[in-house]
Formats: C-alpha cells, structure tokens, sequence
C-alpha cells in the first residue's frame, strides 16, 4: 500500500490485515520507531479528534510532528496545497496527513511525491481513516461483518464518512442500509433507503452522521422536528435489539442526530471509536511506512522486547 486515501480499492484482507494491527496495538503493545521520521499534519479543515488522535498516534510511534498552523503559513500568502506538500517534502518529512476540503485533492499529489499520503479527510469524497476506526469499533463488538445488518443514517449526501463507509463494510458483507430525510439522500451510492423506524428495530450496527451544517447552501430543516422525524430519539433507542450498538464519528449535534442522554449511553460505542482511532491511526501510519521500507527496528513497548528490524 502506498498511500491511504480511500477505502474503495482495499481488499476485505487488506481492511482486516489493519484492523488486526490496530487490534495487537491497543491490547498487547505498541511498536516504536528508533529512527528519526517526520510526520507532517497539513489541516486545511478544522478537526478535533481526528488531528489529535493522528498526533498521539505519531508521538506514540516516536514520530516527530510538524503541525502546520495554516493562518501563519504560507497559504495566506496564495500558495497552493500542491506547493505546501511538496514544501514539507522537501524540509524532511517522511509521511505526509492532510485533510482538505476538496474532494479529490490528493490526486495530484500522488504522482509527485516520493513519500505516502493519509487521507485525513477530503470534502465530500471519503474519510478512510474513520471508517477504519468505525470498523475496529464494529469488530470488537461482533468479531466478524458478514451478514450484519449497519444502517448509516443523516445527513448522507454531504458525508464523506457514509461513502468510505459503505464501500468497506459491502466489501466485508455487510448488509448496508441507508436512511435520511428527504434531500439528504446520495443517488451515487447504491444501497437501499429505509426509515429510521425500519433502521432501529433490524439494525445490528446504527451509524448516525452528523448534519454537515457548514456544507450546506442553506440551512432547510429544522432541529427540533428533524430529531422528532429522522432521530434517534430516546423511544426510537428502546426498540433496539439489546446486541445493537449506535456509532458516530462526531462531533455531534446533541438533540438533532440523537438525544443528549444516548450520546454516553451503553450501547454508544462514540467515545469508544475516538480512543480506536489512535490505534487504527498507529495501524495504518505503520502499515504504510513498512511497505515503503522505511519502518525499522521497532520495539513493543509493552513487552520492552526488540522485533529486531533495521533504521535505514
Ligand atoms: N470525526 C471527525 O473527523 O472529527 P473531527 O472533525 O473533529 O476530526
């Protein structure tokens, strides 16, 4: 693998082969890297928990951070997101983490730079990095994908996590459903639309994204009615099957997307998927680095025992 920039091309071994990295980090020990590497984290977009957890993914690691403050760089001054990467490039970094705005940003990038790439988030287009942790999450409860029914539901056309989503849990078996309101549909993604009612009393695993507020043109719902219709509202949640879990990948609109008191419910998995995501952000970071040579001689914390491979 030589970048990480979308869940549509990667094999059901592929996925699993990560999820079962992220899965030895979190449980019995954590690899460190003896050499010096960089990691620059290029946040065109806010973020919170995506930006941290890359950071303490890296730190962990014993990779170095340059966090670019974007409105004390050179982007102020019109310089491209090509220029920027190509930039961190040049100054030393091995591995470069950006999220942008645009779709497909990356494409250009791959054919130019000599280092590999993690889609941190692109436009409307994909999140493959919470997807994978959304997936850890889904694995530690089941042990397995195959004929699970997960229904993503909200604010689909706008959501990058629903597309990366819905491509990797079809390729894991997976029986995908969406559910939205009204004008919140994407026609360009082949699975079926049920209702939120429908979605709650068959659903193994309920996916709510939240409403991309800064994506919309204009704001046409409202939040106390949009709960009432499409939510998962308290009495929607006590039709659950009891093995039934909620995800989200946040944050969230606390009393639009779900009620405030099922945010840290039992079967709320959300707080559960931020603390997946340095691990899977670990997995993929050295996953990555190891198929471009360049991950050597790590040590397992945990145990303190040398897995002996070499700094180049
Ligand atoms: N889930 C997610 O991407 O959150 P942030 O925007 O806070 O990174």
């Amino acid at each position: 693998m030589k970048h990480f920039l979308s869940t549509k091309d990667l094999s059901s071994n592929e996925l699993i082969k990560i999820l079962e990295v992220a899965e030895q980090y979190s449980q019995s020990g954590q690899p460190k890297f003896q050499c010096q590497l960089f990691a620059a984290n290029l946040f065109f977009e806010p973020s919170t928990r995506t930006k941290l957890s890359f950071l303490v993914a890296e730190k962990k690691l014993g990779i170095e951070t340059l966090d670019l403050q974007m409105e004390a760089s050179s982007l102020t001054k019109g310089e491209s997101i090509y220029d920027t990467a190509k930039t961190c490039e040049a100054v030393g970094a091995n591995l470069l983490v950006i999220r942008h705005q645009e779709d497909n940003w990356y494409e250009e990038l791959v054919n130019h730079l000599q280092i590999p790439i993690i889609n941190a988030g692109a436009g409307i287009g994909e999140h493959p990095t919470q997807c994978m942790l959304d997936l850890l999450t889904i694995y530690q409860d089941f042990g397995y994908f195959s004929g699970l029914n997960i229904v993503i539901v909200g604010d689909i056309k706008h959501s990058r996590v629903a597309r990366s989503n819905a491509q990797a849990l079809h390729t894991l078996g997976a029986n995908v459903f969406f559910a939205a309101a009204p004008g919140f549909e994407d026609k360009s993604l082949d699975f079926p639309y049920i209702s939120i009612d429908e979605a709650v009393e068959m659903c193994d695993v309920l996916m709510l994204l939240r409403i991309q507020h800064e994506r919309h043109e204009e704001k046409n719902y409202d939040s106390t009615s949009y709960h009432e219709k499409y939510g998962l509202t308290i009495r929607r949640e006590q039709k659950m099957r009891d093995s039934a879990i909620i995800l989200h990948p946040a944050p969230v609109n606390r009393g639009v997307e779900l009620a405030s008191e099922l945010v840290e419910c039992s079967r709320s998995r959300i707080f559960k998927q931020m603390n997946n995501g340095v691990y899977i952000r670990m997995a993929i970071i050295t996953t990555l680095l190891k198929d471009w040579g360049m991950q050597n001689e790590i040590i397992t914390q945990k145990r303190n025992s040398l897995n002996g491979i070499k700094c180049s």
